[in-house]
């Protein structure tokens, strides 16, 4: 098509309380939870005068983008405005799979790019708009908290399985078995979503037999929420405690180690981006 770009700007209510925009096919949604999160450490960053124009700019993003670029909007108007007059046609390097757009003084938007190693983080003051492409997140899968440099999402798996096939099934969702080792928040977080006992990813399957999440990273740093009396050593397999529905004592949603041939639910988590 000659090189000329059309962009498409469109609602998508598909979701309940997300909408974004759908550029080239793509989509992009708006998360309304996160009002202050921003890139930190962008692919890219330049200022534009439209979250639309932001849109495109991560659309189009090629790494061997230069130095920052300002686009006025009149210039997707003109028929002759082709993308690679400033960047790079990035169709076959896809990286750009986020963006925030957010005042930081004057008058203009910033939008930064972020890919597979930016960090997201939550800038006091900032009243920036997150919007990843929705293609990142597996299905089911809901908005938790942005955290340790990502936005996390959550999804329980209600099927009862074992250790072993918990963790296959979380994988096999695009996902992996949830770790709970991003501070008091993230576990609180986890305590408020869940509803039964759920393997979350740590064992002690290892020679040492000391409990390490699925990364490798000891269970107990930088805190540990064991149940009291917990691990026990009986069993070798973590998970995390539901609370009795007569009962609204949280102190009882904690970590408990069962036996990993147990068949219960699971709480997958995937990281973005
Ligand atoms: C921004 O996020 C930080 C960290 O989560 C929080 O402490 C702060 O209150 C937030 N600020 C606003 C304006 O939402
Ligand atoms: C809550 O339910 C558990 C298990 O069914 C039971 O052992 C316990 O006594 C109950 N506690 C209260 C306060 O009813
Ligand atoms: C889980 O079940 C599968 C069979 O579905 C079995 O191969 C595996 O060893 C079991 N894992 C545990 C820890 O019991």
């Amino acid at each position: 098509m000659s090189g000329v770009h059309f962009l498409v700007l469109l609602f998508h209510a598909s979701r309940e309380s997300v909408k974004g925009v759908i550029i080239q096919g793509k989509y992009y949604d708006l998360l309304p939870e996160v009002t202050n999160a921003s890139i930190l450490s962008p692919l890219k960053e330049a200022s534009v005068e439209r979250p639309l124009l932001c849109a495109a700019l991560c659309k189009r993003y090629a790494r061997t983008l230069g130095a920052p670029v300002r686009i006025p909007a009149s210039a997707f108007l003109s028929p002759a405005f082709d993308f690679r007059s400033i960047l790079l046609d990035s169709e076959r390097d896809p990286v750009c799979s986020i963006y925030t757009v957010g005042m930081e003084g004057g008058d203009e938007l910033t939008c930064r790019l972020g890919g597979p190693n930016s960090q997201v983080g939550a800038a006091v003051g900032t009243t920036s708009k997150l919007y990843l492409n929705s293609a990142r997140v597996p299905q089911d899968y809901v908005f938790g908290m942005v955290t340790s440099g990502k936005i996390y999402f959550l999804k329980k798996l209600l099927a009862n399985y074992n250790y072993t096939n918990a963790k296959a099934a979380c994988e096999a969702g695009g996902g992996q078995l949830a770790m709970d080792n991003r501070g008091d928040d993230w576990h609180n977080y986890i305590k408020a979503y869940i509803t039964v006992h759920y393997w979350i990813g740590g064992d002690d399957l290892n020679p040492s037999l000391i409990y390490t999440w699925r990364d490798g990273s000891l269970m107990s740093q930088p805190k540990s929420y064991w149940c009291t009396s917990q691990p026990d050593r009986h069993n070798h397999c973590a998970s995390m405690r539901g609370a009795p529905a007569n009962t609204t004592d949280t102190s009882q949603l904690c970590w408990d180690d069962v036996a990993c041939a147990s068949q219960i639910p699971s709480l997958c988590e995937i990281g973005i981006p």
